[in-house]
């Protein structure tokens, strides 16, 4: 049997990276499209076998150029997504436009599925643009075409990825770290191989018409993540509740920076529980389990942030 061919948007981000190799691993043929090529072209070279994956580079989402990536195969896979905007309105445009125009291509093609990864915790957060043009997104694929599926992952984390390793060097870096809104804020870490498996599963599965949370098997406070993180990195420090007027004008100063810590948006959202909202399947009632545990997970890379690691400042007398 021809295996299946499967076209995915936003490839060389932390999920697509995980995801192109556990597909082509199991034969499946993987279209790759990035913005640049040249930038990002050796990095997914690296994550498959020769024959198993073809990287595309498109400039710009005209309606032709995805209609012509889509002819030929079978599933359509849209990892595009961003934290925080360059220019005003990124969001609409990458989170709702764009999953709009993808999904009413694929009513039109050869598609047979379309996976979409959207975020947890958002039907509340009506405050932040991020969540709601998320939601719109989510909207716009339920209306074009009906063999959708859309993934709601809590933070999805691992060794590349950039939450966990971000705090890693943070906390190493500074003395202290605010807690926004007391750190009570709870999420439901997944592990991207646990996550990578769903998609996977979905797609063999050939499962459609299917909005599915997806968390891990515990709830962590913000709290409670950052002192796992400390811990696992064998380092104390000073946590403090911030109040939310001096945390907001410390998200102004941040938005400042070309790769922002903290937006006023991001402030908005982490107000939220990012945990199940009971609204949707859960890939447990689905047979997808995801039992891989936050500490147990990074413990396996956070030595690099320890003395004598590859992150660390200080090195160990030989
Ligand atoms: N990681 C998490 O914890 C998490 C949690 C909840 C939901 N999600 C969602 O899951 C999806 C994938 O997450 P991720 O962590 O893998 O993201 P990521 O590492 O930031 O990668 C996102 C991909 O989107 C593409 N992209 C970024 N900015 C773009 C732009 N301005 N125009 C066009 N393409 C752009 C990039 O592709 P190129 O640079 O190659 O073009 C990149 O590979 C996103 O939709 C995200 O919102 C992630």
């Amino acid at each position: 049997m021809k295996p299946k061919e499967i076209l995915v948007f936003g490839a060389s981000g932390f999920i697509g990276r995980n995801l192109i190799r556990r597909l082509t691993k199991n034969n499946y043929k993987v279209i790759a499209v990035t913005r640049n090529i040249h930038q990002k072209g050796y990095i997914l070279k690296t994550e498959s076998n020769p024959g198993y994956l073809d990287i595309v580079e498109i400039k710009s989402f005209e309606p032709n150029k995805i209609r012509e990536l889509m002819r030929g195969c079978n599933v359509c896979v849209n990892l595009i997504g961003i934290l925080y905007e360059k220019k005003n309105g990124q969001f609409n445009k990458f989170h709702r436009l764009l999953p709009d125009l993808i999904s009413k291509i694929a009513s039109e093609s050869d598609i047979n599925q379309l996976v979409h990864i959207s975020s947890l915790g958002i039907e509340n957060a009506k405050d932040s643009i991020y969540a709601s043009s998320k939601l719109n997104g989510e909207e716009a694929i339920k209306t074009n075409f009906e063999r959708y599926v859309i993934l709601k992952p809590s933070i999805c984390y691992g060794s590349s990825d950039k939450f966990t390793t971000k705090f890693m060097s943070l906390l190493s870096l500074l003395p202290f770290m605010p807690l926004y809104y007391k750190g009570k804020t709870k999420f439901a870490p997944i592990h991207v191989s646990d996550f990578v498996e769903i998609i996977f599963q979905v797609i063999q599965k050939d499962l459609n018409n299917l909005t599915i949370e997806c968390v891990g098997p515990e709830i962590m406070s913000f709290e409670k993540m950052l002192k796992t993180i400390l811990k696992s990195i064998d380092k104390k420090r000073l946590l403090f509740p911030l109040p939310y007027q001096l945390a907001k004008l410390s998200a102004k100063l941040f938005q400042l920076m070309p790769e922002p810590l903290l937006t006023e948006d991001q402030l908005k959202l982490l107000r939220y529980d990012n945990i199940l909202s009971g609204k949707y399947k859960t890939n447990f009632e689905l047979g997808f389990k995801s039992e891989k545990k936050f500490e147990n997970e990074i413990n396996k890379y956070s030595y690099n942030w320890r003395v004598g690691g590859q992150f660390s400042n200080k090195k160990e007398v030989v």
